[in-house]
Protein backbone atom coordinates (compact mmCIF):
# COMPACT_ATOMS: atom_id res chain seq x y z
CA UNK A 1 0.00 0.00 0.00
CA UNK A 2 1.71 3.73 -0.56
CA UNK A 3 2.89 4.45 2.37
CA UNK A 4 0.69 8.29 3.29
CA UNK A 5 -2.24 5.84 2.31
CA UNK A 6 -1.07 3.44 4.96
CA UNK A 7 -0.35 6.44 7.60
CA UNK A 8 -3.50 7.76 7.24
CA UNK A 9 -5.56 4.28 7.65
CA UNK A 10 -3.80 3.70 10.64
CA UNK A 11 -4.74 7.23 12.06
CA UNK A 12 -8.70 7.05 10.36
CA UNK A 13 -10.06 7.58 13.99
CA UNK A 14 -7.95 10.54 14.53
CA UNK A 15 -8.70 12.33 10.94
CA UNK A 16 -12.41 11.81 11.63
CA UNK A 17 -12.43 13.40 15.29
CA UNK A 18 -10.85 16.84 13.92
CA UNK A 19 -13.13 16.58 11.45
CA UNK A 20 -15.72 16.55 14.26
CA UNK A 21 -14.15 19.36 15.88
CA UNK A 22 -13.39 21.87 12.97
CA UNK A 23 -17.10 20.83 12.18
CA UNK A 24 -18.44 22.29 15.57
CA UNK A 25 -16.31 25.01 15.89
CA UNK A 26 -17.66 26.07 12.18
CA UNK A 27 -21.03 25.73 13.56
CA UNK A 28 -20.33 27.41 16.51
CA UNK A 29 -18.71 30.26 14.85
CA UNK A 30 -21.53 30.53 11.57
CA UNK A 31 -23.34 33.03 12.96
CA UNK A 32 -20.36 36.01 13.25
CA UNK A 33 -18.85 34.78 9.86
CA UNK A 34 -19.02 37.22 7.00
CA UNK A 35 -21.96 35.91 4.80
CA UNK A 36 -20.66 36.21 1.48
CA UNK A 37 -16.90 36.83 1.07
CA UNK A 38 -15.95 37.62 -2.36
CA UNK A 39 -13.25 35.14 -3.66
CA UNK A 40 -9.68 36.71 -5.55
CA UNK A 41 -9.26 33.64 -7.91
CA UNK A 42 -5.70 32.20 -7.36
CA UNK A 43 -3.33 29.93 -9.53
CA UNK A 44 -4.63 26.29 -9.83
CA UNK A 45 -2.37 24.27 -7.72
CA UNK A 46 -0.67 20.82 -9.55
CA UNK A 47 -1.00 17.43 -8.66
CA UNK A 48 2.43 16.73 -6.59
CA UNK A 49 4.28 13.64 -7.14
CA UNK A 50 4.08 12.55 -3.20
CA UNK A 51 1.18 13.01 -1.28
CA UNK A 52 0.68 14.68 1.45
CA UNK A 53 -1.41 12.93 3.62
CA UNK A 54 -4.89 14.33 4.66
CA UNK A 55 -3.69 15.92 7.84
CA UNK A 56 -1.55 18.20 5.43
CA UNK A 57 -3.96 18.45 2.91
CA UNK A 58 -6.77 19.74 6.00
CA UNK A 59 -4.17 22.23 7.00
CA UNK A 60 -4.15 23.45 3.39
CA UNK A 61 -7.17 23.83 2.71
CA UNK A 62 -7.90 25.56 5.86
CA UNK A 63 -5.65 28.07 5.35
CA UNK A 64 -6.18 28.41 1.63
CA UNK A 65 -9.88 27.88 1.52
CA UNK A 66 -12.07 27.98 4.65
CA UNK A 67 -11.74 31.89 5.37
CA UNK A 68 -13.69 32.13 1.93
CA UNK A 69 -16.41 29.81 2.44
CA UNK A 70 -19.32 31.59 2.81
CA UNK A 71 -22.02 31.42 5.69
CA UNK A 72 -24.74 30.25 2.89
CA UNK A 73 -25.93 27.58 5.02
CA UNK A 74 -26.65 30.30 8.37
CA UNK A 75 -29.86 32.35 9.51
CA UNK A 76 -28.75 35.34 7.39
CA UNK A 77 -27.98 34.62 3.48
CA UNK A 78 -31.21 35.00 1.43
CA UNK A 79 -29.93 35.05 -1.74
CA UNK A 80 -31.00 32.90 -4.59
CA UNK A 81 -32.95 30.04 -2.28
CA UNK A 82 -30.54 28.20 -0.15
CA UNK A 83 -31.88 25.57 1.90
CA UNK A 84 -29.62 25.74 5.37
CA UNK A 85 -29.33 22.31 6.91
CA UNK A 86 -30.93 20.86 9.90
CA UNK A 87 -28.84 18.68 12.49
CA UNK A 88 -30.26 15.98 11.34
CA UNK A 89 -29.95 16.11 8.03
CA UNK A 90 -26.19 16.60 8.26
CA UNK A 91 -26.15 13.59 10.48
CA UNK A 92 -27.54 11.40 7.80
CA UNK A 93 -25.06 12.86 5.24
CA UNK A 94 -22.29 11.73 7.00
CA UNK A 95 -23.64 8.42 7.44
CA UNK A 96 -24.03 8.73 3.66
CA UNK A 97 -20.44 8.90 2.87
CA UNK A 98 -19.61 6.82 5.73
CA UNK A 99 -21.37 4.13 4.53
CA UNK A 100 -20.87 4.81 0.90
CA UNK A 101 -23.64 2.96 -0.53
CA UNK A 102 -24.62 2.87 -4.33
CA UNK A 103 -28.11 3.17 -4.38
CA UNK A 104 -28.77 0.92 -7.29
CA UNK A 105 -31.86 0.29 -5.45
CA UNK A 106 -32.08 -3.66 -6.33
CA UNK A 107 -34.67 -5.72 -4.26
CA UNK A 108 -32.91 -7.20 -1.16
CA UNK A 109 -30.78 -4.09 -0.40
CA UNK A 110 -30.78 -1.78 2.99
CA UNK A 111 -30.64 1.37 0.29
CA UNK A 112 -33.94 0.05 -1.92
CA UNK A 113 -35.75 0.11 1.42
CA UNK A 114 -34.35 3.42 2.33
CA UNK A 115 -34.97 5.03 -0.91
CA UNK A 116 -38.98 3.84 -0.75
CA UNK A 117 -39.73 4.57 2.55
CA UNK A 118 -38.35 8.28 2.18
CA UNK A 119 -40.40 9.13 -0.80
CA UNK A 120 -43.25 7.61 1.37
CA UNK A 121 -42.05 10.29 3.88
CA UNK A 122 -42.26 12.93 1.43
CA UNK A 123 -45.87 12.16 0.11
CA UNK A 124 -47.01 12.06 3.65
CA UNK A 125 -45.39 15.33 4.10
CA UNK A 126 -47.29 16.80 1.23
CA UNK A 127 -50.42 14.74 0.93
CA UNK A 128 -49.27 12.79 -2.11
CA UNK A 129 -51.49 9.59 -3.15
CA UNK A 130 -49.38 6.18 -3.13
CA UNK A 131 -49.30 5.97 -7.10
CA UNK A 132 -46.95 9.13 -7.06
CA UNK A 133 -43.78 7.03 -7.61
CA UNK A 134 -40.43 8.93 -7.01
CA UNK A 135 -36.51 8.75 -6.62
CA UNK A 136 -33.85 10.73 -5.64
CA UNK A 137 -31.65 12.78 -8.33
CA UNK A 138 -29.58 15.78 -8.18
CA UNK A 139 -31.41 18.44 -8.22
CA UNK A 140 -34.62 20.18 -9.63
CA UNK A 141 -33.16 20.92 -12.90
CA UNK A 142 -32.70 17.07 -13.16
CA UNK A 143 -35.83 16.04 -11.72
CA UNK A 144 -37.64 18.43 -14.65
CA UNK A 145 -35.34 16.90 -17.22
CA UNK A 146 -36.74 13.41 -15.78
CA UNK A 147 -40.44 14.82 -15.93
CA UNK A 148 -39.95 16.12 -19.35
CA UNK A 149 -38.18 13.06 -20.39
CA UNK A 150 -41.63 11.10 -19.25
CA UNK A 151 -44.05 14.10 -20.52
CA UNK A 152 -42.36 13.36 -23.79
CA UNK A 153 -43.01 9.47 -23.44
CA UNK A 154 -46.78 10.43 -23.00
CA UNK A 155 -46.88 12.62 -25.85
CA UNK A 156 -45.52 10.48 -27.93
CA UNK A 157 -47.70 7.62 -27.03
CA UNK A 158 -50.74 9.84 -27.86
CA UNK A 159 -50.32 8.93 -31.61
CA UNK A 160 -49.23 5.16 -30.91
CA UNK A 161 -45.61 5.93 -31.03
CA UNK A 162 -42.70 5.67 -28.11
CA UNK A 163 -39.84 8.26 -28.14
CA UNK A 164 -37.36 6.55 -25.96
CA UNK A 165 -37.83 3.30 -29.09
CA UNK A 166 -37.88 5.15 -31.96
CA UNK A 167 -35.92 8.95 -31.31
CA UNK A 168 -37.99 12.23 -31.77
CA UNK A 169 -37.24 12.75 -35.27
CA UNK A 170 -39.95 11.91 -36.85
CA UNK A 171 -42.48 13.08 -34.24
CA UNK A 172 -44.73 16.11 -33.91
CA UNK A 173 -43.64 18.44 -30.95
CA UNK A 174 -46.04 18.64 -28.33
CA UNK A 175 -46.93 21.81 -27.14
CA UNK A 176 -45.52 23.29 -24.13
CA UNK A 177 -47.37 26.16 -22.19
CA UNK A 178 -46.79 28.15 -18.51
CA UNK A 179 -47.84 31.11 -16.83
CA UNK A 180 -43.91 32.00 -16.11
CA UNK A 181 -41.02 29.39 -16.03
CA UNK A 182 -37.73 28.93 -14.09
CA UNK A 183 -34.94 28.44 -16.64
CA UNK A 184 -34.14 25.52 -14.99
CA UNK A 185 -37.59 24.17 -17.40
CA UNK A 186 -35.97 25.56 -20.26
CA UNK A 187 -33.05 23.69 -19.65
CA UNK A 188 -34.93 20.34 -18.94
CA UNK A 189 -36.89 20.71 -21.92
CA UNK A 190 -33.70 20.95 -24.20
CA UNK A 191 -32.04 18.16 -22.60
CA UNK A 192 -35.50 16.23 -23.40
CA UNK A 193 -35.05 16.94 -26.66
CA UNK A 194 -38.39 18.73 -26.64
CA UNK A 195 -36.78 21.99 -27.15
CA UNK A 196 -37.25 25.71 -25.38
CA UNK A 197 -40.34 27.11 -26.78
CA UNK A 198 -42.65 27.75 -24.31
CA UNK A 199 -45.92 29.12 -24.73
CA UNK A 200 -46.28 32.00 -21.96
CA UNK A 201 -49.60 32.39 -20.89
CA UNK A 202 -50.89 35.96 -19.32
CA UNK A 203 -50.14 35.81 -15.41
CA UNK A 204 -52.83 37.79 -13.11
CA UNK A 205 -52.40 41.33 -12.36
CA UNK A 206 -49.70 41.97 -10.41
CA UNK A 207 -48.89 38.54 -9.66
CA UNK A 208 -46.38 35.95 -11.25
CA UNK A 209 -49.56 33.70 -11.42
CA UNK A 210 -50.76 32.47 -14.21
CA UNK A 211 -54.67 33.63 -14.97
CA UNK A 212 -56.58 30.00 -14.65
CA UNK A 213 -59.25 32.48 -16.76
CA UNK A 214 -56.53 32.74 -19.69
CA UNK A 215 -55.31 29.22 -19.23
CA UNK A 216 -58.59 27.60 -19.76
CA UNK A 217 -59.32 30.37 -22.82
CA UNK A 218 -56.16 28.47 -24.15
CA UNK A 219 -57.57 25.12 -23.29
CA UNK A 220 -60.44 25.65 -25.09
CA UNK A 221 -59.17 26.95 -28.00
CA UNK A 222 -56.64 24.78 -29.03
CA UNK A 223 -56.30 20.98 -30.80
CA UNK A 224 -57.27 18.59 -28.52
CA UNK A 225 -55.55 15.86 -30.26
CA UNK A 226 -52.22 18.12 -29.44
CA UNK A 227 -50.49 16.88 -26.89
CA UNK A 228 -49.93 19.57 -24.57
CA UNK A 229 -47.52 20.16 -21.33
CA UNK A 230 -48.39 22.47 -18.47
CA UNK A 231 -45.88 23.48 -16.28
CA UNK A 232 -47.05 25.27 -13.45
CA UNK A 233 -45.32 27.16 -10.65
CA UNK A 234 -45.38 26.60 -6.67
CA UNK A 235 -42.79 29.00 -5.96
CA UNK A 236 -41.86 31.57 -8.37
CA UNK A 237 -38.18 32.39 -7.59
CA UNK A 238 -38.52 36.32 -7.94
CA UNK A 239 -41.86 36.68 -6.25
CA UNK A 240 -42.68 33.39 -4.27
CA UNK A 241 -45.94 33.33 -6.12
CA UNK A 242 -48.04 29.98 -6.91
CA UNK A 243 -50.09 28.97 -9.81
CA UNK A 244 -53.61 28.23 -8.18
CA UNK A 245 -53.29 24.74 -8.22
CA UNK A 246 -56.82 23.61 -7.56
CA UNK A 247 -58.37 25.65 -10.66
CA UNK A 248 -55.72 23.53 -12.87
CA UNK A 249 -56.96 20.54 -11.49
CA UNK A 250 -60.15 21.19 -11.91
CA UNK A 251 -59.16 22.06 -15.86
CA UNK A 252 -57.28 18.61 -15.87
CA UNK A 253 -60.68 16.93 -15.70
CA UNK A 254 -61.69 18.83 -18.82
CA UNK A 255 -58.75 18.76 -20.97
CA UNK A 256 -55.83 16.57 -21.49
CA UNK A 257 -52.54 17.74 -20.84
CA UNK A 258 -49.82 17.03 -18.83
CA UNK A 259 -49.29 18.61 -15.59
CA UNK A 260 -45.58 19.02 -14.55
CA UNK A 261 -45.77 21.38 -10.98
CA UNK A 262 -42.00 22.80 -10.36
CA UNK A 263 -42.54 23.22 -6.70
CA UNK A 264 -38.77 23.28 -6.64
CA UNK A 265 -38.64 25.12 -3.35
CA UNK A 266 -42.74 25.93 -2.76
CA UNK A 267 -43.93 22.33 -2.50
CA UNK A 268 -42.98 22.97 0.70
CA UNK A 269 -45.94 24.94 1.22
CA UNK A 270 -48.21 21.81 1.02
CA UNK A 271 -46.72 20.70 4.25
CA UNK A 272 -48.45 23.22 6.60
CA UNK A 273 -51.91 23.03 7.55
CA UNK A 274 -52.61 26.84 6.86
CA UNK A 275 -51.27 26.60 3.63
CA UNK A 276 -51.99 23.03 2.72
CA UNK A 277 -55.99 24.33 1.25
CA UNK A 278 -54.05 26.21 -1.65
CA UNK A 279 -52.48 22.96 -2.73
CA UNK A 280 -54.89 20.44 -2.98
CA UNK A 281 -54.85 20.30 -6.55
CA UNK A 282 -50.92 18.73 -6.49
CA UNK A 283 -52.30 15.46 -6.21
CA UNK A 284 -53.51 16.03 -9.42
CA UNK A 285 -50.28 16.82 -11.23
CA UNK A 286 -48.51 13.91 -13.30
CA UNK A 287 -45.09 14.99 -12.08
CA UNK A 288 -43.33 17.03 -9.31
CA UNK A 289 -40.00 18.67 -8.60
CA UNK A 290 -38.94 19.32 -5.74
CA UNK A 291 -35.40 19.87 -4.40
CA UNK A 292 -34.43 18.55 -0.80
CA UNK A 293 -31.42 20.79 -0.96
CA UNK A 294 -33.89 23.90 -0.70
CA UNK A 295 -36.57 24.66 1.72
CA UNK A 296 -36.38 20.72 3.45
CA UNK A 297 -33.04 21.80 4.55
CA UNK A 298 -30.89 19.01 3.44
CA UNK A 299 -27.28 19.34 2.23
CA UNK A 300 -26.62 19.21 -1.11
CA UNK A 301 -26.99 17.88 -3.54
CA UNK A 302 -30.86 16.09 -3.47
CA UNK A 303 -33.88 15.94 -5.54
CA UNK A 304 -37.44 13.83 -6.04
CA UNK A 305 -39.14 13.70 -9.44
CA UNK A 306 -42.23 11.98 -8.49
CA UNK A 307 -44.33 10.83 -10.95
CA UNK A 308 -47.69 9.13 -11.41
CA UNK A 309 -46.82 6.92 -14.84
CA UNK A 310 -44.05 4.89 -13.45
CA UNK A 311 -44.21 3.21 -17.00
CA UNK A 312 -43.31 5.49 -18.93
CA UNK A 313 -40.45 6.72 -16.42
CA UNK A 314 -38.82 2.87 -16.77
CA UNK A 315 -39.78 2.56 -20.50
CA UNK A 316 -37.60 6.67 -20.59
CA UNK A 317 -34.85 5.17 -18.27
CA UNK A 318 -33.99 1.58 -17.91
CA UNK A 319 -31.40 -0.17 -19.38
CA UNK A 320 -32.99 -2.83 -21.11
CA UNK A 321 -32.56 -3.01 -24.71
CA UNK A 322 -36.29 -3.25 -25.51
CA UNK A 323 -38.31 -0.44 -23.28
CA UNK A 324 -41.87 -1.09 -23.95
CA UNK A 325 -44.57 -1.98 -22.03
CA UNK A 326 -44.99 -1.65 -17.93
CA UNK A 327 -42.73 -1.13 -15.35
CA UNK A 328 -41.72 -4.91 -14.11
CA UNK A 329 -42.92 -5.75 -10.50
CA UNK A 330 -39.10 -4.91 -8.32
CA UNK A 331 -37.32 -2.81 -11.16
CA UNK A 332 -34.35 -1.21 -9.98
CA UNK A 333 -34.28 2.37 -9.22
CA UNK A 334 -31.76 2.75 -11.62
CA UNK A 335 -33.84 1.69 -14.53
CA UNK A 336 -35.81 4.87 -12.98
CA UNK A 337 -33.58 7.58 -13.19
CA UNK A 338 -30.91 9.38 -15.64
CA UNK A 339 -27.94 8.47 -13.36
CA UNK A 340 -26.79 4.91 -13.36
CA UNK A 341 -24.13 5.02 -10.03
CA UNK A 342 -25.66 7.02 -7.51
CA UNK A 343 -25.49 8.42 -3.78
CA UNK A 344 -27.69 7.11 -1.44
CA UNK A 345 -29.16 10.57 -1.28
CA UNK A 346 -32.52 9.95 0.65
CA UNK A 347 -30.80 9.16 3.98
CA UNK A 348 -30.50 12.36 5.44
CA UNK A 349 -33.78 13.29 3.67
CA UNK A 350 -34.90 10.32 5.69
CA UNK A 351 -33.07 11.43 9.06
CA UNK A 352 -34.39 14.94 8.92
CA UNK A 353 -38.54 13.77 8.25
CA UNK A 354 -38.07 11.32 10.72
CA UNK A 355 -36.47 13.42 13.55
CA UNK A 356 -39.28 16.44 12.99
CA UNK A 357 -41.93 15.18 11.44
CA UNK A 358 -44.60 16.91 10.04
CA UNK A 359 -45.22 19.55 12.61
CA UNK A 360 -41.47 20.47 12.62
CA UNK A 361 -41.77 21.10 8.77
CA UNK A 362 -45.12 22.94 9.28
CA UNK A 363 -43.38 25.31 11.81
CA UNK A 364 -40.21 25.47 9.85
CA UNK A 365 -42.46 26.92 6.51
CA UNK A 366 -44.48 28.60 8.46
CA UNK A 367 -41.81 30.81 10.56
CA UNK A 368 -40.15 31.33 7.36
CA UNK A 369 -43.03 33.05 5.35
CA UNK A 370 -43.83 35.03 8.63
CA UNK A 371 -40.74 36.64 8.65
CA UNK A 372 -41.08 37.24 4.72
CA UNK A 373 -44.03 38.95 5.95
CA UNK A 374 -42.03 41.03 8.48
CA UNK A 375 -39.75 41.87 6.24
CA UNK A 376 -41.83 42.83 3.75
CA UNK A 377 -43.45 45.52 6.30
CA UNK A 378 -40.48 46.59 7.17
CA UNK A 379 -39.68 47.00 3.00
CA UNK A 380 -43.10 48.81 3.18
CA UNK A 381 -42.56 51.52 5.85
CA UNK A 382 -39.11 52.07 4.85
CA UNK A 383 -38.82 55.75 2.43
CA UNK A 384 -36.05 53.76 0.76
CA UNK A 385 -38.21 51.12 -0.88
CA UNK A 386 -41.29 50.02 -2.27
CA UNK A 387 -42.35 46.54 -2.28
CA UNK A 388 -43.45 44.80 -5.80
CA UNK A 389 -45.03 41.57 -4.61
CA UNK A 390 -47.85 40.61 -1.64
CA UNK A 391 -46.03 38.48 -0.05
CA UNK A 392 -46.96 35.10 -0.82
CA UNK A 393 -44.07 32.50 0.31
CA UNK A 394 -41.17 33.10 1.49
CA UNK A 395 -39.91 35.80 -0.96
CA UNK A 396 -39.67 39.45 -0.92
CA UNK A 397 -39.56 41.48 -3.74
CA UNK A 398 -38.73 44.97 -3.59
CA UNK A 399 -37.27 48.13 -5.63
CA UNK A 400 -36.10 51.46 -4.40
CA UNK A 401 -38.82 54.02 -3.97
CA UNK A 402 -38.11 56.04 -7.51
CA UNK A 403 -39.83 56.00 -10.48
CA UNK A 404 -39.58 53.11 -12.17
CA UNK A 405 -37.40 54.74 -15.23
CA UNK A 406 -34.44 56.03 -13.10
CA UNK A 407 -33.64 52.69 -11.59
CA UNK A 408 -30.84 50.85 -13.72
CA UNK A 409 -29.68 47.36 -13.11
CA UNK A 410 -26.27 48.71 -12.37
CA UNK A 411 -27.78 50.88 -9.20
CA UNK A 412 -29.64 47.83 -7.71
CA UNK A 413 -26.33 45.77 -8.67
CA UNK A 414 -24.21 48.56 -6.77
CA UNK A 415 -26.43 47.91 -3.61
CA UNK A 416 -25.69 44.19 -3.40
CA UNK A 417 -22.45 44.65 -4.41
CA UNK A 418 -22.23 47.10 -1.01
CA UNK A 419 -24.19 44.56 0.67
CA UNK A 420 -22.35 41.76 0.15
CA UNK A 421 -19.13 44.01 1.36
CA UNK A 422 -20.82 44.95 4.55
CA UNK A 423 -21.17 41.09 5.58
CA UNK A 424 -24.23 41.21 7.66
CA UNK A 425 -26.51 39.21 5.03
CA UNK A 426 -26.72 38.34 1.07
CA UNK A 427 -29.10 39.02 -1.64
CA UNK A 428 -29.12 38.69 -5.29
CA UNK A 429 -30.83 40.60 -8.05
CA UNK A 430 -34.46 39.91 -9.17
CA UNK A 431 -36.62 40.50 -11.67
CA UNK A 432 -40.09 41.33 -11.71
CA UNK A 433 -42.11 41.62 -14.85
CA UNK A 434 -38.56 42.19 -16.35
CA UNK A 435 -37.43 45.10 -13.98
CA UNK A 436 -34.28 44.51 -11.83
CA UNK A 437 -35.47 43.97 -8.38
CA UNK A 438 -34.18 43.25 -5.09
CA UNK A 439 -35.24 40.10 -3.20
CA UNK A 440 -34.75 38.31 -0.08
CA UNK A 441 -35.68 34.51 -0.29
CA UNK A 442 -35.88 32.96 3.67
CA UNK A 443 -35.04 29.02 3.45
CA UNK A 444 -33.01 28.42 6.84
CA UNK A 445 -34.31 26.70 10.02
CA UNK A 446 -32.22 29.25 11.72
CA UNK A 447 -33.32 32.27 10.46
CA UNK A 448 -34.98 34.31 13.23
CA UNK A 449 -36.42 38.02 13.68
CA UNK A 450 -33.37 39.95 15.25
CA UNK A 451 -31.25 37.95 11.96
CA UNK A 452 -34.29 39.90 9.35
CA UNK A 453 -33.41 43.01 11.41
CA UNK A 454 -30.28 43.00 11.25
CA UNK A 455 -30.28 41.91 7.59
CA UNK A 456 -32.80 44.98 6.65
CA UNK A 457 -30.63 47.64 8.53
CA UNK A 458 -27.91 46.36 6.06
CA UNK A 459 -30.04 46.76 3.23
CA UNK A 460 -31.20 49.76 4.54
CA UNK A 461 -27.96 50.97 5.04
CA UNK A 462 -26.48 49.92 1.98
CA UNK A 463 -29.52 52.02 -0.35
CA UNK A 464 -29.01 55.15 1.10
CA UNK A 465 -26.41 56.69 -1.08
CA UNK A 466 -27.74 54.77 -4.57
CA UNK A 467 -31.28 56.68 -3.46
CA UNK A 468 -29.93 59.88 -2.74
CA UNK A 469 -27.58 59.67 -5.58
CA UNK A 470 -30.76 58.54 -8.56
CA UNK A 471 -33.69 60.87 -7.06
CA UNK A 472 -34.97 63.97 -9.08
C1 LIG B 1 -38.56 27.47 -9.13
C2 LIG B 1 -37.24 26.79 -9.37
N1 LIG B 1 -37.17 25.74 -10.21
C3 LIG B 1 -36.02 25.12 -10.47
C4 LIG B 1 -34.83 25.51 -9.88
C5 LIG B 1 -33.54 24.79 -10.18
O1 LIG B 1 -33.09 24.12 -9.05
P1 LIG B 1 -31.70 23.33 -8.96
O2 LIG B 1 -30.65 24.40 -8.94
O3 LIG B 1 -31.80 22.55 -7.72
O4 LIG B 1 -31.57 22.47 -10.17
C6 LIG B 1 -34.85 26.61 -9.01
C7 LIG B 1 -33.61 27.10 -8.36
O5 LIG B 1 -33.59 28.04 -7.62
C8 LIG B 1 -36.08 27.26 -8.73
O6 LIG B 1 -36.15 28.31 -7.89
Amino acid sequence: MYEMLSQDHAKQAQILRKVCEDAVSFLEQRPSRTVAPFYQEQTLRHLPQQGMGAEAARKLFSEDYLPWIPASSGGRYFGYVIGGVTPAALAGDWYTSLYDQNAFGHPGTVDRQIEAETLQLIRDLLDLPKDFFGVFVSGATTSAMTAMVCARQWAAGQTGHSASEEGLYGLERPDVASGLTHGANYKALSMAGIGRKVHALPLLPGREAVDPAALEAYLADRDPKKPLIYIANMGTASSGDHDDLNAIAELKKKYNFWLHVDGAFGGMMACSPKYAGLFKGLAEADSITMDTHKWLNVPYDGAVILCRHPDLQYQSFTNALSASGAVPNQASHYHMTPEGSRRLRALPVWFTLLAYGKEGYADLCERNVALCEYYGQKVEASPYFRLLNQVRGNVVCFTLNLPEDRIAQSDIQEILDKLQAEGVTYSNMGSFYGKPALRVCLTNWMTEPADVDAAFASMENCSKAVFDRIRP
